[in-house]
């Protein structure tokens, strides 16, 4: 795993969407795995700047979002597939035909998440998949005690995770209790996975996804087993690892044709 340690939240922003592009650049079209959340945000931001200015095309890009709550109306402001228009098609401009969300509302869920998993199959893959980290290690939504070998299905959310997540709502029993989730193993197909976090109340899940044991009870471990996982995270979210001055040692030393930022 690359651990890289920055300064503040948006310098996390800025290297991992240098990443996330740095590898969108070499693909034809390009495949984003997308996370919502407020981890995430300042990668949107960096990557509508290098649009903007010409540094990324990403015209002929899709995406995929890892999430979706289950039983929330899609036009509800805090439906991930809102807020994935909101916070990412419109901003970068990408073909809303091509900005994939798992279907919540389904009828049937279990064939909507088999379908999910199809649809990225037939696209080719996730490129690079843009993670965030819940305060218990989950990625996705996938709470501790998922499977490492899950595909995308239904997952019912902690009390944690909803707590965590009240504040996008009025109060907590707004908070859907049952999402669909890409499963750990679905991410893990990912061909690059970009993790970032900010803030103290994320250094524990940090330190314990890059330096603890792969265990199910820290979902994120996992990518541990990923051959190109890059941790992206700032001082106070990097503030429990035990080799913190390695990493930064490292990164400060990386030959430039190992640099993207
Ligand atoms: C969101 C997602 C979650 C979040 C995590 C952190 O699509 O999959 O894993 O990334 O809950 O959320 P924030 O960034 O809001 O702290």
């Amino acid at each position: 795993m690359e651990v890289i340690i920055c300064p503040d939240a948006d310098e996390v922003g800025r290297v991992a969407a240098a990443k996330v592009g740095q590898v969108c650049a070499a693909a034809s079209r390009p495949v984003l795995g997308l996370a919502t959340g407020s981890s995430p945000l300042a990668i949107y931001r960096h990557l509508q700047l290098m649009v903007g200015e010409g540094r990324l095309d990403l015209g002929r890009a899709s995406a995929f979002a890892l999430d979706e709550y289950v039983g929330l109306d899609p036009a509800h402001p805090e439906s991930y597939r809102s807020v994935i228009h909101r916070t990412v098609t419109e901003p970068l401009g990408l073909d809303p035909d091509r900005v994939h969300v798992p279907d919540g509302s389904a009828e049937d869920l279990e064939q909507a998440a088999a379908g999910y998993d199809r649809a990225i199959a037939e696209a080719g893959g996730v490129d690079v998949q843009i993670l965030g980290i819940g305060s218990n290690g989950h990625i996705g939504f996938n709470e501790p005690t998922s499977s490492f070998a899950s595909r995308t299905r239904i997952k019912t959310l902690t009390q944690r995770t909803r707590l965590d997540n009240q504040r996008f709502f009025d109060s907590l029993e707004d908070v859907p209790t049952h999402c669909l989730t890409q499963g750990l193993g679905t991410i893990m197909d990912a061909r690059h996975v970009v993790l970032v976090a900010q803030g103290e109340a994320k250094a524990q899940a940090v330190a314990a996804t890059v330096e603890g044991p792969v265990t199910a009870l820290v979902p994120a471990s996992v990518l541990q087993f990923h051959q190109r996982a890059t941790v992206v995270v700032d001082e106070l979210a990097a503030s429990r690892l035990q080799l913190g001055d390695y990493y930064r040692e490292v990164y400060a030393g990386k030959p430039a044709w190992q640099r993207f930022a």
